[in-house]
């Protein structure tokens, strides 16, 4: 695919004719990272904005127990790094690739540039961050319940909305993030994820073959667990 192709891939960018499109894309630098590798480190300054083209991060920050609090989970077509581009501050996390990843990246410069330019693609953006503000608000709310299979259970339902595919009703998540890091994002340790998959798979909400999950009856699992 040519970088124009991948740069399609990028809802931010969807409203742009062919010729807007080669114009960012010739801005656009492609960088590749191999698993684990740590793009961001928090509190660091801040100078590129990352668009995802392959792969899944990890959004990260480190709790005053020296926890690591998952914030959110990114994965191709979503963008980091525009925080402190916009704000002027800091890094505000961490970010760290969770499998080979591909982005394509702008300077701050041309980053600002294209949303001055562009007032669809600031648009979009625009939009993607009320979502995510949202979606914080909602981990704050699931955070403070005292039950783990309940935060768990939320975890997993952020997971099938962002990345799951539904097909009959059923939702499936492949690959399904790894034990430690659902208790990051649910509050929690990686032994009571365990055991609380095992519940799950006992009522009959979850199917687990190799590293996929199915949640059975979607509808069903959103009206036991979701928050709303
Ligand atoms: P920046 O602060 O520049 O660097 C870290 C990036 O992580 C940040 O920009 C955002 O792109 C991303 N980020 C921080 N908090 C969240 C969140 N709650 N949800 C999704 N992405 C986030």
């Amino acid at each position: 695919m040519g970088k124009i192709e991948v740069l399609k891939t990028v809802p931010i960018f969807s409203d742009l004719s062919e010729r807007d499109l080669k114009s960012v894309v010739n801005k656009m630098v492609s960088q590749k990272y191999k698993k684990g590798h740590v793009i961001l480190e928090e509190d660091s300054a801040g100078n590129r904005c990352y668009f995802l083209t392959r792969g899944r991060v990890k959004i990260t920050r480190v709790s005053s127990d020296e926890r690591e609090v998952i914030l959110a989970l990114l994965g191709p077509g979503d963008f980091f790094g525009e925080m402190s581009l916009l704000s002027g501050e800091d890094r505000s996390a961490n970010v760290v690739t969770l499998e080979k990843t591909k982005a394509l990246t702008l300077n701050t410069e041309d980053f600002l540039g294209t949303l001055e330019l562009y007032p669809k693609v600031a648009i979009n953006l625009l939009r993607e961050l009320a979502i995510r503000l949202q979606k914080s608000d909602e981990q704050i709310a699931s955070l403070s319940l005292s039950d783990a299979e309940r935060r768990i259970a939320i975890s997993i339902l952020r997971i099938a909305e962002e990345q799951g595919t539904i097909q009959h009703g059923n939702v499936t998540i492949d690959p399904l993030p790894s034990q430690q890091d659902i208790a990051n994002m649910a509050g929690t340790t990686r032994e009571t994820v365990s055991r609380i998959y095992k519940l799950l798979v006992e009522d009959g909400h979850v199917q687990r073959i190799s590293k996929k999950l199915i949640i059975l009856d979607f509808k069903r699992f959103l009206k036991e667990f979701s928050l709303n």
